[in-house]
């Protein structure tokens, strides 16, 4: 049986048996502090459930799965310093609890434990399995980079987002699914495909992303609402309201305001241009064509089931 609460309850098990080395505390701590502090566990619950959907238990790769959930958090711990962050899952960013080299230093040991963990596959997988997660790893890279670099710009294409956000998100959820269906032994179709649905999947998740940043509820969100605007990303709903009413926009950007002005005025626009039902019609549009990039693959119809209710999930999540 597909069920999330059996992945969820594998890797929440595996997470609470991670063996800390001791010393230094100082580079463990915030390790274990972000790695037990939450989180949805999209992408391991991605790989666990591609290698059962082509017929591997979800046991069976569960350091693969731990190394990608590792991955991630380390991305987040240097994210966050990126963007200024102050808060994640409802807890004080690792900069902010202990200071940013605590979480430049704690990132870097989560990339290499990351590695190992990854790298704990069967021996004839091993190189197909480091050539994606390396590839996935430099890809995430440029995204970020990307995302820093439209900062400062303002004239940034909903092309160019879409890139940036496919790199910076999209390719970890894909990379998930691809190797999970490859330690199933899957062929080369069906693992192109999955990736494909992971790709799709990460654009509306990212999307989704994008609007809870602005419209979400921020005790369930975990994060504070409005730093994208702060920081001037340029996500869908800033691109899209600069298209619509750069005039106004500028306007209110010349007047420096304090963030809690920035954010409604900037909200206010996005409101009027009813940007917060176009953004979903996009998000459901990706997610349904996740779901049509597995249409033809062949598995059980619970893995199906399991992989649409996935994506329409995605749509409406509030965390
Ligand atoms: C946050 O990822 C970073 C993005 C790519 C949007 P998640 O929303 O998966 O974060 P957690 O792991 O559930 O906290
Ligand atoms: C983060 O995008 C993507 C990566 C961490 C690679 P965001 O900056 O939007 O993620 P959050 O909102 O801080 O989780
Ligand atoms: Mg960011
Ligand atoms: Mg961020
Ligand atoms: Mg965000």
């Amino acid at each position: 049986m597909f069920s999330i609460d059996r992945f969820a309850e594998t890797i929440e098990k595996a997470i609470a048996s991670i063996d800390y080395p001791l010393h230094p505390a100082g580079l463990y701590a915030p390790v274990r502090y972000t790695l037990e502090g939450g989180g949805k566990r999209v992408r391991q619950v991605l790989l666990m459930a591609s290698a059962e959907a082509f017929g591997k238990e979800a046991g069976e790769v569960i350091s693969q799965a731990l190394g990608i959930e590792m991955f991630h958090n380390f991305t987040l711990l240097h994210d966050d310093v990126m963007d200024n962050a102050d808060v994640r899952r409802g807890r004080p960013t690792v900069h902010r609890r202990w200071n940013s080299s605590a979480a430049i230093l704690s990132g870097d040991a989560m990339l290499t434990m990351a590695t190992q963990l990854v790298a704990k596959c069967p021996a004839d997988e091993l190189e197909g399995v480091l050539a994606l997660f390396n590839a996935t790893a430099m890809e995430i890279y440029e995204g970020q980079q990307l995302d820093m670099d439209f900062e400062s710009r303002d004239d940034v294409t909903v092309e160019e987002y879409m890139e940036m956000i496919r790199l910076k998100t999209s390719v970890l959820l894909a990379c998930a699914c691809r190797m999970g269906a490859m330690l199933a032994g899957a062929d080369s179709g069906a693992c192109d495909a999955m990736y494909r649905y992971g790709e799709l999947l990460g654009l509306a998740f990212q999307l989704q992303d994008d609007y809870l940043d602005t419209y979400g509820d921020p005790a369930l969100f975990g994060k504070e609402i409005g730093g994208d605007i702060i920081n001037e990303k340029k996500t869908w709903l800033w691109i899209t309201a600069m298209s619509k009413r750069q005039d106004e926009m500028q306007r209110i950007l010349d007047k420096k305001l304090t963030d809690y002005l920035k954010i409604s005025e900037i909200k206010k626009i996005y409101d009027e241009l009813g940007l917060p039902d176009r953004s979903h019609e996009l998000i459901e549009s990706y997610a349904s064509q996740a779901v049509a990039a597995i249409d033809s693959v062949p598995m059980g119809a619970d893995a199906r089931a399991f992989f649409t209710s996935l994506a329409k999930k995605s749509t409406t999540r509030s965390n």
